[in-house]
């Protein structure tokens, strides 16, 4: 695909539901008793995998509309074990909380993944399931992964890592423990697991560094409203952030402080936001963000915000291309393993198309010059994360991108290219059919 520079990015958009939300919401309805009512589903390749998941495990999943699910389950320790793995595809949070769900039922689960997922680190998660008293199997760390379930007991737990998918793995057991679990965490990850439970009726106690639960007894949603996905509305924030003369608003969008750390930084080196309209949906902060290109300078990210802009940072490193100065970003070596090792596919593809960038021990720096890069060829690596980099590149650029892989933004945003040509038409170019 060939992606072509335009000259400015315009208009408002809409962008679909969490992901992370979406994937939560499912699981979660799944172990209630009775009804749940999702609308502003976000569907794409990742969640459609957990719906395929927990229908394998015996939960009624009817599709009302393209966005809307009724998930109808029949209580906290109800799933079955299917005869054949579940495939949890390409989704890493999916594999990770799901294992925290099947650590506390009866029966013995196996959860696999594509390439990708089985490269990706599972032992920290096997590692507090047991110590819960479920048996957990990892293959030398990774997936296939092998669950059996079991009573569980309570724990105190300090992340190793900042990682809100082991914490949530934890919580999902911890609900059908015996006793109050208590995750302890030096840096804030996401909290949509808490909200969510807290919302079906579990009792939390959140204190600042730790979040505690207690093992329950029933769950109950109702009806769930998925935010905007910000992840997803963070591409087209970033070419309005760079392409001179842009100004776009997006409506809907999820803006939970844990995963805003994107606007965050972008304020800091000078971009020109405005949010408004602030309300809630489902207990999450949501408004329409407005942003206008202006000149960036350079800004630092410290291990403290990474977090928060986890996956956007191979954006904010393009923001940070054609900002005035240095960029630095610390303790990021998360990015390692994510659907790829992102930190090394930020320089190598950002080099490419003619950025200073050079990756350092546990993160990367970038040395911006207000002007378009120059263009190339981006790889997306299978990486979804990727694609959407290199189609932001490919727009904010003089002679855009040749864009290998493009079709890897089905496993977030099934959508994106629809929407990035309505913002920046002219931008998008199929090639031939085969
Ligand atoms: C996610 C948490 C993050 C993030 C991922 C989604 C989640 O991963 O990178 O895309 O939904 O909990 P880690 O928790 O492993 O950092």
């Amino acid at each position: 695909m060939r992606i072509a520079p335009v000259a400015a990015i315009e208009g408002h958009v809409a962008v679909p539901g969490d992901k992370s939300i979406s994937h939560r919401a499912v699981l979660i309805a799944s172990l209630c008793a009775g009804d749940t009512r999702i609308t502003g589903f976000g569907r794409s390749a990742d969640t459609e995998a957990t719906v395929a998941a927990v229908r394998r495990l015996g939960v009624d999943v009817e599709e009302t509309d393209v966005d809307a699910l009724l998930v109808r389950s029949r209580g906290l320790r109800e799933l079955t074990p299917p005869a054949e793995p579940i495939d949890c595809a390409n989704a890493g949070t999916l594999m990770r909380l799901l294992a925290g769900v099947l650590a506390g039922q009866r029966g013995r689960f196996e959860l696999v993944g594509d390439e990708s997922l089985s490269t990706r680190p599972m032992e920290r998660i096997a590692e507090p399931l047991r110590r819960m008293g479920a048996a957990v199997e990892t293959t030398d760390g990774h997936a296939p992964l092998f669950v059996e379930g079991a009573a569980l007991h309570a724990i105190d737990y300090r992340l190793p890592v900042a990682s809100a998918q082991v914490k949530s793995a934890v919580l999902l057991a911890g609900i059908q423990a015996e006793g109050r679990t208590t995750v302890v965490e030096s840096i804030p990850t996401r909290d949509h697991t808490e909200r969510l439970l807290e919302r079906a009726g579990v009792a939390v106690t959140r204190r600042p560094g730790s979040v505690s639960i207690e093992g329950a007894h029933e769950l109950a949603l109702g009806e769930v409203e998925v935010a905007g996905d910000f992840s997803s509305a963070a591409p087209f924030l970033v070419a309005a952030a760079t392409v001179p003369g842009s100004a776009l608003t997006v409506h809907g969008v999820g803006l939970n402080p844990r995963r805003t750390g994107l606007l965050d930084v972008l304020e800091h080196m000078g971009a020109r936001i405005a949010i408004y309209n602030r309300r809630s949906v489902a207990g999450e902060p949501v408004g329409e963000v407005e942003i206008r290109a202006s000149e960036l300078v350079g800004a630092t990210v410290s291990a403290e915000e990474v977090p928060s802009l986890i996956d956007e940072l191979p954006l904010l490193a393009l923001a940070a291309c054609h900002a005035r100065g240095d960029t630095v970003v610390r303790g990021a070596g998360e990015l390692r393993v994510k659907e790829s090792d992102r930190l090394a596919a930020i320089v190598e593809e950002l080099r490419r198309l003619g950025a200073h960038v050079r990756a350092t021990r546990d993160g990367f720096r970038v040395k911006g010059v207000p002007a378009r890069l120059r263009g190339g060829v981006v790889d997306s690596r299978g990486d979804h994360r990727l694609a959407m980099l290199g189609a932001i590149a490919g727009v904010s650029s003089r002679e855009g991108v040749e864009l290998r892989g493009a079709d890897a933004v089905d496993v977030s945003f099934p959508g994106f290219f629809e929407l990035l040509e309505q913002v920046a038409p002219g931008s998008v170019h199929y090639p031939p059919p085969a």
